[in-house]
């Protein structure tokens, strides 16, 4: 038997490319990880997640574990709508899905926008697990560049017009992380918001706003897109997700949109819920007073980001540079004319991993002279040698 002889002709194409989590370095034990985006293990909420699910069974009972849910589930709604509400996003309770996780919001999206035909923008560079997923469904992209103030809607503007003036396909979708952006760290301006919205009107596409870290912030919230239009613009179909305040591994992710999308997403969804943990993180962020919990966290990513920015100034050789990030978990870094994929391996038997820039791009050979640091799984002395030691590496290679 031939199990690909078995396979849909519309997975086929997706086949062609590189197996999914390429991406992930291979880390000897021990290793310092400044390329894990995982939250400080300090701030997952374990022992109050305990409590919380004891609480929870011993009011619903069997309740949260049956297919349909239970009061306590579908209280989560309404505490996303509240955390919205507090940055300005004014959605009703049919105009939200929850999702495993921001993953599962992008895949359905994609799912649901996407065929063969479609051509999709993305920011250069962007995250490499929704690259991923798009690469699933069509093999059409258009790459807009990404500079301090993030995505440059200058050039999408160009291309988007020079598309319409030969009379090329436009994109029907742009998928944007306008706020702490992985892997670049950077924000985008005011302008560029109100830019990209204009352009959206303008040449009729969506826009997919990740906004995975926009809770993350070390000083000053930002405005998601999705508020800008008197607090719900319907071209934007916006992706939360618990991952980076909460826990990842409890998959909850969110998708806030018109009521049509999120009728046609839900087709799809289905059963593929996980109500145990909805109701699970309902609770918890009832009990955990989630406020609190967020501002205690922002304090501590602020104050890891910035030990890793002292330390890069402190070790790094002049040439290589890098953003300052206004929250997020991470620091996109320039080493110019080195191919961080190569230096890996020195730096892992070095005792350091970070993420390779290339795999952020569709095209892999313009991230060669990039890598991706987080400051956020990593304690004190972790960053602090960490740092030290891929300085150490670095300097060796350009000898
Ligand atoms: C921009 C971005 N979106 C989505 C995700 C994934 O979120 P989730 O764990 O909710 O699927 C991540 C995780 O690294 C991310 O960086």
């Amino acid at each position: 038997m031939n199990p690909e002889s078995f396979f849909s002709k519309d997975i086929k194409p997706a086949l062609q490319n590189d197996p999914p989590g390429e991406w992930m370095p291979v880390i000897p034990q021990g290793c310092i990880r400044l390329s894990s985006g995982y939250p400080d293990p300090g701030l997952v909420p374990a022992e109050e997640l305990k409590n919380s699910v004891v609480k929870l069974l011993e009011e619903e009972k069997d309740l949260p574990l049956h297919y349909i849910g239970s009061k306590k589930a579908d209280g989560l709604k309404g505490t996303l709508q509240h955390l919205m509400k507090e940055r300005r996003m004014e959605i009703g309770s049919d105009e939200l899905l929850i999702t495993s996780g921001a993953c599962q919001a992008i895949d359905l999206i994609a799912r649901v926008l996407i065929d063969d035909e479609t051509v999709v923008a993305v920011e250069s560079p962007t995250y490499m697990e929704a690259l991923e997923i798009f690469q699933n469904y069509t093999n059409r992209f258009m790459t807009i560049e990404i500079d301090g103030n993030g995505l440059r809607t200058d050039l999408l503007e160009e291309e988007l017009k020079e598309r319409r003036e030969h009379g090329e396909k436009l994109p029907k979708v742009v998928y944007t992380i306008p706020t702490f952006q992985n892997p670049t760290g950077t924000t985008m301006s005011a302008e560029r918001r109100e830019h990209l919205m204009k352009l959206a009107d303008e040449y009729n596409f969506l826009v997919m706003e990740d906004d995975a870290y926009g809770e993350v912030y070390f000083n000053q919230d930002t405005r998601p897109l999705k508020s800008m239009k008197r607090g719900n613009d319907p071209r934007v179909l916006y992706i939360g997700s618990l991952s980076k305040v909460v826990a990842p591994g409890l998959r909850i992710g969110w998708v806030a949109a018109d009521k049509e999308f999120i009728q046609t997403l839900s087709w799809f969804k289905k059963d593929l819920d996980h109500p145990f943990s909805q109701a699970s993180v309902s609770q918890l962020l009832h009990d955990l007073e989630w406020k609190e919990h967020y501002s205690a966290l922002r304090k501590v990513y602020r104050e890891k980001c910035s030990l890793l920015l002292s330390e890069l100034e402190k070790h790094m050789p002049e040439s290589v540079s890098w953003y300052v990030p206004q929250g997020g978990y991470f620091v996109w870094v320039q080493v110019p004319g080195t191919d961080t994929s190569k230096l890996l391996e020195k730096a892992a038997a070095e005792g350091v991993s970070y993420v390779p820039g290339k795999y952020f791009f569709l095209n892999q050979e313009e991230g060669l002279e990039y890598l991706r640091l987080s400051f956020s799984y990593e304690g004190e002395s972790g960053i602090v040698d960490g740092v030290e030691r891929l300085a150490r590496v670095i300097r060796q290679q350009m000898k």
